[in-house]
């Protein structure tokens, strides 16, 4: 039992940024936030991360958390879940720093000369989740508990997710 209350807890806080996350493979944005720059030789961010998709991944992760700042004063107290209380700004952080965590994570592979879609294990699924809690935290106070759980269980889903998403034909690659 207070394992369901823990894992409701932990994804009810980062589900603006899982949806900030998912949602840019699916816009196709062309316009590269970095504008083509490079340094050192290399590509500041690279082709993968676009204007579009960056700024409609902040939008949809809001628009999610908006959804939850609406639905928690439904959920039945008695349930005693004790859910971390969602305001605009947490969500604003939530999804800002899942996007910023991913543009990091491009910004890291491209610095060891990795290639746009190429895999970094551990960068490229928990990448967004550690800044989107790092942001988060300077609105709210986050368990331990959570954010091991967070942890641990964002690899499987992401890369089940990402599996998914392939076999879409919405991702490129499966990872
Ligand atoms: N995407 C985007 N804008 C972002 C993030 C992602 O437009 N800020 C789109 C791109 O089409 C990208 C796809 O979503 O190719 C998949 O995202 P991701 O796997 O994060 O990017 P990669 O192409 O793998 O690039 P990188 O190697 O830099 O991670
Ligand atoms: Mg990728």
């Amino acid at each position: 039992m207070e394992l369901i209350i823990l894992l409701a807890q932990s994804f009810w806080l980062i589900a603006p940024a899982y949806a900030a996350n998912a949602f840019p493979p699916l816009v196709k944005g062309k316009k590269p936030l970095d504008f083509g720059k490079k340094i050192f030789g290399r590509r500041l961010l690279g082709d993968g991360k676009t204007i579009k998709g960056t700024f409609f991944g902040i939008i949809f992760g809001m628009i999610i958390g908006s959804l939850q700042i609406y639905g928690q004063n439904y959920v039945p107290a008695e349930l005693g879940l004790n859910l971390i209380v969602m305001t605009p700004m947490l969500v604003f952080l939530l999804a800002a720093g899942a996007m910023a965590g991913d543009l990091a994570g491009s910004f890291i592979k491209r610095r060891v000369s990795m290639e746009r879609g190429a895999s970094f294990p551990l960068l490229d699924q928990l990448g967004f989740v550690v800044f989107a809690l790092i942001f988060a935290s300077f609105s709210v106070s986050i368990s331990i508990e959570i954010v091991i759980v967070l942890l641990v269980l964002t690899i499987p889903i992401h890369l089940l997710a990402n599996a998914i998403g392939y076999l879409a034909r919405v991702k490129k690659n499966p990872w």
